[in-house]
């Protein structure tokens, strides 16, 4: 019964016009097809912690697409590289971002990542121009600006001894860089955490609550005047947008002023961000649809870049041997400089432990799709209307795609290799998505990433706090810890190199005299 499916999947990718197959295959009973595996009475556990872990112990049991019932509701969740592919590239013009663009409406409005079909279209052809390779360059000082300042909050924690929570920082160095990046405004969140920066918390928590959350309560009328949470986001929302309109005033007149010729890779010394380049593109848009954009690129470049450097330093703290090579890296590259562009070709083993880090943690876990017609997923024919899951997390760590798949292992990708994506991988790996959808800030990210943790682990060396507490996961768009990730963080001295003496007895003066060495 697979065969018509195959036939009907082969003739839609011939560019065979749905509706035509539709006659075609009218005469083949429904029942023919196979069903796709339904998971039943698994929903109480995905209530209690991160929705995506059940999620993966189902797919071990159900297979790479099988269908999740809550009560009327249903979605399907898709963990298999292939129907990945159809989805996102092959056949993705059938497919819409659903629940997604319901979620964020609020916050986003038809920002890209929202938006769909015309306006997305649009949208993405202006934007992607503005992240050229020039601008890319020029990021890396600003990467090395800000985490030079995360740097200098470090050392202050170094000298006093005390823990530092470096999730928070992460989040507050990523958002200090989206801002001066986007629309070159300094939100200092490293040491100011009022105003804006509390509303764009405010907001980004509020989205976060409305992604997981089963009941749109923020849809019901009166409550969103009444609810003192829902005000203080209305209230948030409007800040940031006045700050917005404002900035992009000043833009405007800065372009006004500029003897402006626009060509391509064109960019502002003194303004090189992303809205600088659309206003002066002449990109002729509301200033709603902007302000949406600009939002969109904010909170995109935001949180994920923060999940991933949190992640990594996690996954580094329990692998001494990684670190050691990281560093050794990093020293022979950078020396005591800044890094620069060429650096980044050359901070390869950097580059791997990214890469890795991505794997185990991908920001985020689950991409969200709904059907805009029908279709043929596999061997299994679906609806029109269906709400789709494609977990990154289970292509990522499935045992039958992956050798050790659970463990962190930068070596597995080899440093003469490619840069592993989506493409080389057949969409076993897709930490930036893949297809038309696919995210816009790849580069932007990973230098961001690779520049932050190559300055950090040159400067001091990172362990666990002792009485941390346990590193457990939570979701909202980006996978959080629930407690924190509380780090001892201390300056980093070269150990002296120790000679290889076969004598036991010296072993702990050697090593006393080594951890001497690093706490001074
Ligand atoms: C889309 C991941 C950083 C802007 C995406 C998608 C993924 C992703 C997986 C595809 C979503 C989907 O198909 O539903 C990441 C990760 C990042 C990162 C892991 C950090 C390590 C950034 C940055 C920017 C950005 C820094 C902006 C400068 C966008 C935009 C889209 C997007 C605008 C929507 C593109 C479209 O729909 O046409 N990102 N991203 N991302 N990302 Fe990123």
């Amino acid at each position: 019964s697979g065969f018509p499916s195959q036939l009907r999947n082969g003739l839609s990718k011939l560019g065979v016009p749905s509706e035509v197959l539709e006659i075609l295959f009218k005469w083949i009973d429904v029942e023919d097809y196979p069903k796709i595996p339904e998971a039943k009475g698994a929903i109480k556990a995905i209530r209690s912690e991160a929705f995506f872990i059940p999620l993966y112990e189902l797919y071990l049991t159900y297979g790479g697409i099988f269908r999740l019932i809550f009560g009327p509701k249903s979605f399907l969740i898709v963990s298999d590289p292939s129907i990945a592919k159809h989805i996102l590239k092959d056949n993705s013009k059938s497919y819409s971002k659903g629940i997604l663009a319901e979620i964020l409406d609020f916050v986003m409005g038809k920002g890209l990542i929202p938006a769909d079909g015309e306006i997305w279209r649009v949208r993405r052809r202006a934007i992607v121009p503005a992240l050229h390779q020039k601008y890319v360059a020029a990021m890396i000082s600003l990467f090395g600006l800000a985490t030079d300042r995360l740097c200098q909050k470090l050392d202050v924690a170094a000298t006093d001894g005390e823990d530092v929570e470096m999730e928070s920082l992460f989040s507050r160095l990523t958002l200090d860089i989206i801002g001066k990046a986007v629309f070159n405004y300094d939100f200092d969140s490293l040491t100011n955490d009022t105003g804006i920066v509390e509303a764009v918390y405010t907001v980004l928590r509020e989205a976060e609550d409305r992604s997981v959350s089963p009941i749109p309560t923020w849809e019901i009328p009166i409550w969103k005047d009444i609810s003192p949470r829902q005000r203080k986001v209305t209230e948030a929302l409007k800040l940031i947008n006045g700050v917005l309109d404002d900035l992009v005033a000043t833009c405007k007149r800065m372009v006004d002023e500029e003897e402006l010729q626009f060509y391509d890779e064109y960019m502002n010394e003194q303004d090189p961000s992303i809205l600088h380049f659309l206003l002066a593109s002449g990109d002729d848009v509301s200033s709603k649809q902007l302000r949406d954009d600009l939002m969109t690129l904010l909170i995109a470049g935001h949180e994920t870049t923060a999940a991933v450097l949190t992640w990594t330093f996690y996954l580094l703290s329990k692998e001494p041997s990684v670190v050691a090579k990281l560093q050794d890296e990093v020293d022979s590259v950078l020396g005591d400089r800044f890094p620069t562009i060429d650096d980044m070709k050359k901070l390869k083993y950097t580059t791997r432990v990214i890469n890795e880090s991505l794997r185990l943690y991908p920001q985020p876990p689950v991409l969200i799709r709904r059907s805009l017609e029908k279709d043929v997923l596999g061997e299994y024919p679906i609806q029109r209307g269906e709400d789709i899951f494609i977990s990154v997390w289970n292509l990522h760590r499935s045992p039958s795609l992956w050798q050790d798949a659970e463990k962190f292992n930068p070596e597995r990708w080899p440093l003469d290799g490619p840069n592993p994506n989506e493409t080389n991988q057949n969409f076993c790996y897709l930490p930036f998505g893949g297809g038309p959808r696919k995210c816009v800030g790849d580069m932007f990210a990973s230098f961001e990433a690779v520049v932050a943790v190559a300055m950090l682990v040159r400067r001091f060396n990172f362990q666990m706090a002792l009485g941390a507490p346990p590193v457990e996961m939570t979701t909202g768009a980006t996978i959080h810890t629930t407690q924190g990730l509380q780090m001892t963080v201390t300056r980093r001295i070269k150990p002296p190199i120790i000679p290889e003496i076969n004598m036991p007895g010296l072993k702990m003066e050697a090593s006393a005299r080594n951890s001497e060495a690093e706490t001074q």
